[in-house]
């Protein structure tokens, strides 16, 4: 190797897949990126900050929305799936029927030295454990923690009015499954779908907002003929793997991992993780499951409902199979920004960047006069107050353009438009493209559609 391959064999080396930034660091950064730009905050900071939630600030939200509304768009705008918004608190029967009050445990094992309460699959020492915080081998048996938040409906907290903060959407859908079937008048196979609020009180939450005690989920249930379950497993995986695929995420960090018997939830017959890798290791996105006839079957024999399906076609009556695909909003935010992030260049030249998909970056685009004089600042209002009826948009004439560029880089805005001199003789403006960085010059008439045909392909 002569000195120039060499030296750029010892970058390669040092360059991680952010950039500047070893995957070790990555965390740390991202999450005083997202506080100081205003995506997440610590939930109750001033507080000291409360377990495992968090906050999505003025810039979180809009991605939040913009990923919800891509998730609704692709699945909802089908002619085979319906939409449902089903409530938070539910008959605490359902959780019985799920299987969730007797089966939605961690085993748990408590320190007897030090307090501390840890999930038994998280002590040191596999043949003799012991603490991983202090080391004592002073441990409590092994004792089931139920995951679900109880808490009281009405007045009186007694036994008879527990309810619970569901721990997943899906059985919302499952109890409305003959509403939506009789007020849809849809045929199986068919699906319903909703993004909804989920709690869990989860043992081990961590890693920012990938694992947190209060989620949100994007859940879609498609009700099948018995039979017709695992073609339909097989086809739905493929649509939910090029759906990570369309929000831009690299190929190689997405993988598919099958469970094995003994990973299966209790209601599943068989299970598909689509998994990120994260800078702290592979991790599952979403989970698309055979419910198999689990689901509709107990709420039958728990209701004393019939929850079964009339097949004019064959003239056969049966209980549908159900196909689930269940995904985090809050887990794909986090994959969106944790795949975007870099840190590149040197010297004056560095910058930090999103690299967002324009359809869920949470700005569109900033437009920029160049100086405060010459028209240029009235043109620019023109355009902003134009534009920005459609796509969320930001005005900025503070300081140097390439100062400018760089605030809106690391906020992940693709397109940053400045109107200069010529501009206003010649209404055209320079669109620069935060990944490239590469600049052209469109027409102030054409600009619109020239954004429209990259930010809502
Ligand atoms: N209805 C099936 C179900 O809830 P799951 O695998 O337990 O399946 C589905 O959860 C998805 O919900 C996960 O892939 C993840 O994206 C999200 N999720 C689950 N628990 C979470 C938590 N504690 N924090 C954030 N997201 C969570």
């Amino acid at each position: 190797m002569n000195d120039e391959t060499n030296a750029a064999a010892s970058e390669a080396a040092t360059l991680s897949d952010w950039g500047n930034v070893a995957a070790g660091d990555v965390m740390d950064r991202l999450v005083s990126l997202c506080k100081r730009r205003g995506f997440v905050f610590q939930s109750s900071e001033i507080y000291g900050g409360v377990g495992s939630t968090w906050d999505y600030g003025p810039l979180g939200v809009e991605m939040k929305r913009a990923i919800r509304d891509f998730w609704w768009e692709s699945m909802v705008r089908r002619d085979d799936i319906e939409g449902l918004d089903a409530a938070i608190l539910m008959h605490p029967r359902v959780w019985e029927a799920s299987g969730h009050v007797a089966g939605f445990t961690d085993p748990l094992v408590d320190c007897r030295n030090c307090k501390h309460r840890f999930r038994a699959d998280a002590l040191a020492g596999a043949d003799d454990p012991y603490c991983p915080r202090c080391g004592s081998r002073d441990l409590s048996e092994a004792r089931q923690f139920n995951l679900m938040f109880k808490t009281f409906m009405g007045p009186v907290e007694e036994d008879a009015s527990v309810v619970y903060l569901r721990p997943e959407t899906a059985q919302g859908i499952y109890v409305n499954f003959l509403n939506v079937l009789n007020a849809s008048r849809q045929k199986i196979p068919f699906g319903i779908a909703q993004i909804g609020k989920a709690f869990r009180n989860e043992i081990t939450p961590g890693n920012f907002i990938f694992r947190t005690r209060e989620f949100e989920q994007m859940e879609m249930q498609y009700f099948v003929k018995p039979g017709e379950d695992r073609e339909w497993l097989g086809k739905w995986l493929d649509i939910r793997r090029a759906w990570y695929g369309e929000l831009g995420i690299r190929a190689d960090k997405l993988r598919v991992h099958e469970h094995d018997r003994d990973e299966l939830a209790h209601y599943a017959a068989a299970a598909f993780d689509i998994q990120y890798e994260f800078p702290f290791g592979w991790q599952e996105l979403e989970g698309v499951h055979d419910r198999t006839d689990f689901d509709l079957g107990r709420h039958e024999e728990h209701s004393g409902k019939k929850l079964s399906y009339f097949d004019e076609e064959s003239k056969e009556r049966y209980v549908p199979f159900i196909v689930e695909t269940s995904a985090g909003v809050d887990r794909t935010l986090l994959m969106c920004l944790v795949d975007g992030f870099r840190e590149e260049g040197e010297g004056k030249d560095a910058r930090t960047v999103l690299r967002l998909a324009p359809r869920i970056a949470p700005i569109k685009l900033a437009i920029f006069p160049l100086v405060r004089r010459d028209g240029m600042p009235e043109l620019a209002g023109e355009i902003y107050r134009g534009l920005g009826r459609r796509w969320n948009a930001f005005f900025d004439d503070g300081g140097s353009i390439g100062r400018r560029y760089r605030r809106q880089d690391e906020a992940g805005t693709p397109f940053c438009v400045t109107v200069d001199g010529e501009s206003v003789t010649e209404r055209t403006v320079t669109v620069r493209d935060r990944d490239s960085m590469e600049q052209v010059r469109v027409g102030v008439d054409r600009l619109e559609d020239w954004l429209a045909e990259r930010i809502d392909p």
